[in-house]
């Protein structure tokens, strides 16, 4: 059994919730999971301030840390300070003792909103995932590959989404783990999940819902994923799959259902 716990768009220093994010160093340092993943935007433009500021607060967290770039990340040439501060852009998290294998991509570009992973990155990717097979086998990113329903934007943000879609199929991954958007959401294709995480620590939610936090377990090809109010810490099931009977749980309204409401009964 292998727990991660996912965080993402921390945004230090724009509507940036302190209280927040010392609630989520304590449930991590509680929890002792395996792993932390931190999918992108930790600092709102990318300043060496910023990243001093908020590298801060993630040398408080002490299980295995592995962060991404995000889009704000990269701004004024934040991806510089990014690899001083936190190392290379993209990099791998072997977990031995739990035979999982953590990859973490560089979407973002120099000044670019819009993400693109490339083929030179497909390439070492698909190295990484080449003998010994692991049994968990996870990708980490910041850009979303399938739009999410209510989260201001309607349409996948990375020019080559399609490859690494046909990839996670290809290469049976267990977890794809995105950010960017600010919205708890997952999306289950073949054996594989896309799972998003809200913004954990920033007054950046697309709704009137509170900053949070993914917590995931996975073991075997059973999964638990609860999302976690950064605000109040009080956990929410997500998604669950026991063998093999996969149980959504919606929990947060969208614009569907908004629509929907105003449809007479058509029968
Ligand atoms: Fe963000």
């Amino acid at each position: 059994m292998v727990e991660i716990i996912q965080i993402s768009d921390l945004h230090y220093k724009n509507d940036f919730r302190e209280d927040c994010m010392e609630n989520i160093i304590n449930y991590i340092n509680k929890k002792k999971p395996d792993a932390v993943v931190c999918t992108g935007d930790i600092a709102h433009k990318g300043r060496v301030s910023e990243y001093n500021g908020i590298c801060e607060y993630l040398r408080k967290i002490k299980p295995k840390l592995l962060v991404v770039p995000g889009n704000h990340d990269v701004k004024n040439n934040g991806l510089i300070f990014f690899e001083k501060c936190l190392g290379p852009r993209r990099r791998k998290m072997i977990i031995d003792e739990k035979d999982t294998i953590i990859i973490g991509l560089c979407s973002s570009r120099d000044d670019l909103k819009d993400g693109e992973i490339g083929d030179e990155q497909l390439l070492w990717l698909a190295q990484q995932f080449r003998k010994p097979r692991r049994e968990n086998r996870i990708i980490a990113l910041h850009h979303h590959l399938i739009p999410i329903p209510f989260a201001g934007r309607k349409w996948s943000t990375v020019r080559d989404a399609g490859e690494l879609l046909e990839f996670t199929q290809l290469y049976e991954i267990d977890l794809v783990l995105q950010g960017h958007r600010h919205v708890p959401c997952v999306w289950e294709i073949g054996s594989t999940i896309f799972l998003y995480c809200g913004t954990s620590s920033a007054d950046k939610t697309r709704s009137d819902e509170s900053p949070s936090f993914n917590h995931i377990i996975l073991e075997k090809k059973n999964l638990e994923i609860n999302v976690v109010s950064s605000d109040t810490l009080e956990k929410k099931v997500l998604f669950t799959r026991i063998n093999g009977k996969t149980t959504y749980i919606r929990r947060r309204a969208t614009r569907i259902e908004h629509i929907l409401e105003k449809v007479p009964i058509w029968d």
